[in-house]
């Protein structure tokens, strides 16, 4: 008796294995109510700091949607991942949100390089992307799928040049621009350009490369030219070592710097090394509204008592703008989304009133902050 049934048994299991394999059910499967969203960031390495304020300013967006009744009656699934502070991996990721994963769209990075790297993966599978805080101008002319939220380093650049010379009256400027960023050598030449054009000089210009942990000869041969003051577009982790070695060689010229000094380990690291140095960056809770007020009570309740940095600031407009462009097109295909995406308008952001031009950036001021008392003081709103 047994021997006949074998073979019912080995068909009946083909059969449930092949339903199973056709109608992905053993697959991770998109719930008819949800909507699918990817991000990728720097959740680890070098630049972890960026991915992770980031992240949390996103969940906190995506929270908020949820339970207001989600994205054209769906909740917003989002599917994070780690590309561990590195442009390869962020490519890679990206490739599994877009191809595997099947997102409607994708959210990131903060690192110019890395959304440089991952973007034209979105573009090419007409998936829109938008980047919350990349500000390299090569950024969104990969594609009409490619999209920003923040100013663009042109702009940076010019307004840091601009406090320098009108706002402190310093005249010749040192740079220490990071070569293998395309973030820092864009923003030292906005810098640079702007710099000159209001009649300063830029007596000396070093560079070193991202992981480097000794500026000492950069530095010196800085020391030899007495720059008044020192620009350096980089990330917060070089920043606070330039600085140290800076002081210790006995230079006492203020730093400048950009949105790339933006985190919380800055200053201690730093050792009080930056005390009086200046950075710009997108946001300050200085320069809101209720609105603004609300946001940060929100972002401390459900972080611990941490205040929100720009990028959670930023990371949370991402999202909110995302949720808007997918209500107004009333559907989760990539075209349409992109069209509503480019059709933002005034869209009222915690960084700000955003609206997108035609080259897919946003127009929007930025802030300079003074580090004094070990602490991020606002100094002034610069509008473009
Ligand atoms: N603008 C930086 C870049 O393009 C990233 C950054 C944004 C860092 C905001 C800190 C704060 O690489």
């Amino acid at each position: 008796m047994r021997r006949i049934y074998l073979p019912i048994a080995i068909l009946f299991a083909a059969t449930i294995l092949f339903t199973i394999a056709i109608t992905g059910c053993g697959k991770k499967s998109v719930k008819s109510n949800e909507i699918l969203i990817g991000e990728f960031g720097s959740l680890t390495g070098t630049t972890a700091d960026f991915g992770i304020t980031t992240r949390n300013g996103i969940d906190l967006a995506v929270e908020e949607i949820n339970k207001s009744g989600g994205v054209l009656g769906k909740k917003i699934k989002l599917i994070v991942e780690d590309d561990r502070s590195d442009p390869a991996e962020a490519k890679t990721v990206v490739t599994k949100l877009v191809m595997q994963d099947r997102v409607v769209a994708v959210l990131g990075e903060v690192a110019s390089s890395r959304t440089l790297a991952a973007a034209p993966v979105c573009q090419a599978a007409k998936i829109p992307i938008i980047s919350p805080s990349s500000t390299n101008p090569e950024v969104t002319q990969i594609g009409d799928y490619v999209f920003r939220i923040c100013f663009v380093d042109d702009f940076q650049g010019a307004i840091c040049a601009k406090f320098a010379v009108d706002n402190l009256k310093l005249k010749k400027a040192a740079i220490l621009k990071d070569i293998k960023n395309d973030y820092s050598v864009g923003l030292a030449d906005s810098f640079k350009n702007t710099f000159k054009k209001l009649g300063g000089i830029i007596v000396v210009e070093q560079s070193y490369s991202e992981g480097d942990t000794d500026f000492s000869s950069q530095l010196t041969a800085m020391k030899a030219k007495k720059p008044d003051i020192i620009f350096v577009p980089g990330y917060y982790q070089e920043v606070a070592l330039i600085a140290r070695k800076a002081r210790q060689l006995g230079i006492t010229a203020p730093m400048l710097g950009g949105d790339g000094w933006d985190s919380s380990t800055l200053i201690p690291n730093s050792g009080g090394a930056l005390e009086g140095s200046y950075f710009s960056n997108h946001y300050d809770a200085a320069m809101g509204g209720p609105e603004v007020k609300a946001f940060v009570a929100s972002y401390r309740k459900r972080f611990g008592g941490k205040a929100p940095n720009a990028l959670a600031a930023l990371g949370y407009d991402a999202m909110h703008i995302m949720a808007d462009a997918i209500t107004r097109a009333g559907s989760t295909d990539g075209a349409k989304i992109r069209d509503a995406i480019a059709a933002t308008k005034s869209f009222p952001g915690i960084t700000g009133s955003i609206t997108l031009d035609a080259n897919r950036n946003a127009v929007k001021p930025g802030v300079i902050l003074q580090i004094k008392n070990n602490k991020f003081n606002y100094v002034a709103t610069v509008r473009p």
